[in-house]
């Protein structure tokens, strides 16, 4: 019997800081009201039992586990359109060598699987110090868009259910719906631009709603109450509007009233 907690503690890990690394990446462009080609993050490490199944299936002995199945550890990253998901290759691809070790790709997106099955698969190894030292682990990310997730969750729970079995009428009806998920694909990457540039306006208004109600309060707390109210006036009336030229020249004079007021203390 092995300590599967202990070796299972250091991909733990893996998976969390990962999830962190990505999630971050998608933040840090939406704080700037940038396009993000990351949508969602998700990762979960391989339950015991589904570990010792694929040993078992591939003929892997337990002391080669770690080395021959890469999926301990894994990572998805959902993004809206299928050139999203070659700007994320590109992100992992600039930190090969950095943070991570790229081993190889599969491009099923390319080369679809005989399932109907898309996705861009990267194997990568990791680093990570843990209580006994630096340890290095596989890991594997799937990049996918929504409509490709949505066909493989449902695909999976098929195939779960018949334990690879699938009566033949199922497994063409997945291939259909397969085909209508890559089409629903083609068809969002037609309104690709319309469609980012409504997120971008939407993300510009919001963080700059953001900036005016925090350099509000800031007026209040330098004791600036009256020029505060005066701002917030203005701020009620753009706001009702919905104007975004309007919202975004307030945020600039709150600024530099802001700034101001600073440099008087
Ligand atoms: P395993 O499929 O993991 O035994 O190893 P492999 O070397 O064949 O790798 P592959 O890249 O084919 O598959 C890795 C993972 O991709 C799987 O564990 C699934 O999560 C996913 N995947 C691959 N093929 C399919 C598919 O036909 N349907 C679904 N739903 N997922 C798939
Ligand atoms: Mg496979």
């Amino acid at each position: 019997m092995r300590h599967w907690k202990k070796i299972l503690i250091p991909y733990e890990q893996a998976v969390e800081e990962l999830k962190v690394k990505f999630k971050a990446i998608r933040n840090e462009l939406r704080e700037m009201s940038e396009y993000s080609p990351i949508e969602f993050v998700t990762g979960r490490v391989k339950k015991v039992s589904s570990i010792i199944e694929k040993a078992q299936k591939y003929g892997i002995a337990e002391n080669e586990i770690e080395e021959k199945i890469e999926d301990i550890a894994g990572i998805r990253i959902m993004c809206q359109f299928v050139d999203d998901i070659y700007k994320v290759v590109e992100l992992i691809e600039q930190r090969d060598g950095k943070d991570l070790k790229i081993e190889y790709v599969k491009d099923y997106i390319k080369n679809r699987k005989e399932s109907g099955y898309r996705s861009y698969h990267m194997i990568i190894r990791y680093p990570i110090q843990t209580a006994f030292g630096h340890k290095e682990i596989l890991a594997e990310i799937q990049i996918r868009t929504l409509a490709m997730n949505f066909w493989a969750t449902i695909e999976h729970s098929i195939n779960y259910k018949y334990k690879k079995n699938v009566p033949e009428p199922i497994k063409e009806r997945l291939k259909k719906s397969a085909e209508a998920a890559h089409l629903l694909d083609k068809e969002m990457w037609t309104i690709r631009d319309e469609v980012i540039n409504a997120q971008k306006f939407f993300e510009a208004k919001s963080n700059t709603v953001s900036s005016i109600v925090n350099n509000m309060q800031l007026l209040k707390s330098i004791g600036q109450e009256e020029k505060a109210n005066k701002f917030r006036e203005k701020f009620n009336k753009a706001l009702g509007k919905g104007n975004i030229v309007e919202l975004i020249e307030l945020s600039d004079s709150i600024k530099l009233a802001v700034d101001r007021y600073k440099a008087f203390e």
